[in-house]
């Protein structure tokens, strides 16, 4: 169920199959892009970005702002990161109290300063930590289903626990409820080669309610290409558990995302890249009006900008998502290099006024692929 429906014990076993979800991209999944890609593309599940579980200690307003979510984007899963099994389990009983439907550690970032830390996907190389992370995980979502709360988290600061306490008064009555929230993990195939029969029984073990995995290893980075082969080689370990198993890594469409599943035995497949600038990837018909990406970038603007946080720059992190949509559009190159340095969703909209408007004048509509099909500029609001 989407929007305020309410969803048992395991929303992971509740999903209709495949499952076709929003991959997690830091500085790209934030709240306004999941809102976006929800209502335009309906992915079956998204995921916060990943946040270390470090920052509890931090005590500043950072911890929470990737935390924020609406009712619209459930099921909404929240990504953590670390190596400290404490830190996990406190951590999990932030994200109960905050109402999320899911928890899932991240195995899998490749990025140095992480790895060398021992989070992320350094963590394939000691399976006994990682194990321990999510067992300790799951010790604070019982923790919570036993009564634990906000309060009772050392690590947090005051005013930070004065934020949850509202928030969660917030949420839906259902999410509210004390209940078994599911820890799933995501993660690559190996560190330096593929090492999918060595890595992922370590996982299984510990009965993760879903596993993504992306066909790449550490070392690859994003290079090369996934390898579905050793996806489909963890789907094999994976039968017969109750584990879900989803592939990921350049899947660019949906029929592609349900061929891989059928191809490969898989519940599902996460689709990250794929998705920039185009929610209608989540949909196996593409809209014919090509320009309707331009209008859901204004909206996405808009968002970003009324439920970003108000520093100056804060822009920025648009920008890339401007680029994107205006990527689909014909003939649209000098606009996509004026939105990516627009400052301002007001700016945005004079932006795609202008657009419009010279299309109108300057190429007639009929034109196969071109034009504005006839429509006024205010009409392609
Ligand atoms: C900019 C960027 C940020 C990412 N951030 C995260 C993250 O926060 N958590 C995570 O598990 N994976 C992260 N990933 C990996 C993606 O979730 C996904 O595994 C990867 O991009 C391969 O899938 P794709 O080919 O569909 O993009 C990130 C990828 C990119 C490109």
């Amino acid at each position: 169920m989407t929007g305020s429906g309410v969803h048992g014990a395991n929303f992971w076993q509740q999903l209709p199959r495949p499952i076709v979800g929003l991959a997690p991209m830091d500085g790209v999944t934030d709240h306004a892009c999941r809102h976006i890609q929800k209502k335009y593309g309906c992915p079956a599940v998204v995921y916060t970005e990943f946040v270390a579980v470090e920052r509890l200690r931090v005590g500043d307003w950072s911890l929470l702002k990737d935390f924020r979510y609406d009712e619209s984007q459930r099921p909404v899963v929240a990504q953590v990161y670390g190596h400290t099994p404490a830190l996990f389990e406190q951590m999990a009983i932030l994200l109960c109290e905050l109402g999320f439907d899911g928890i899932d550690l991240n195995m899998g970032c490749p990025a140095t300063q992480i790895v060398h830390r021992g989070s992320g996907a350094g963590l394939i190389r000691t399976p006994l930590l990682a194990q321990e992370l999510v067992r300790a995980t799951r010790r604070g979502v019982e923790a919570w289903q036993n009564g634990a709360n906000v309060q009772e988290i050392p690590e947090l600061a005051p005013h930070l626990v004065e934020q949850v306490v509202g928030w969660r008064a917030q949420l839906p009555p259902a999410f509210q409820r004390r209940r078994p929230v599911p820890v799933s993990v995501k993660t690559r195939i190996g560190y330096a080669v593929p090492q999918v029969r060595e890595w992922i029984p370590w996982l299984l073990e510990c009965e993760p309610a879903a596993l993504a995995l992306h066909g790449r290893t550490l070392q690859q980075r994003y290079s090369g290409s996934a390898d579905w082969e050793q996806i489909g080689l963890a789907a094999e370990l994976a039968r017969g558990s109750d584990t879900l198993l989803l592939g990921n890594g350049d899947v660019g469409s949906y029929s592609a995302a349900l061929q891989r599943c059928a191809a490969y035995g898989l519940d599902g497949v996460l689709i990250g890249r794929g998705s920039n600038g185009n929610p209608f990837v989540f949909s196996l018909e593409q809209p014919q009006d090509r320009y309707r990406l331009l209008r859901v970038a204004l909206e996405h603007a808009q968002l970003h900008e009324a439920t970003g946080d108000r520093r100056p720059g804060r822009f920025l992190a648009m920008r890339k998502h401007l680029g994107w949509y205006a990527r689909w559009v014909p003939a649209a190159s000098a606009l996509r290099r004026a939105l990516v340095e627009s400052t301002t969703a007001a700016e945005v909209a004079a932006l795609l006024d202008a657009y419009f408007l010279q299309r109108r004048t300057w190429e007639p509509a009929n034109v196969a692929g071109g034009g504005n099909g006839g429509k006024t500029v205010i009409d392609w609001m």
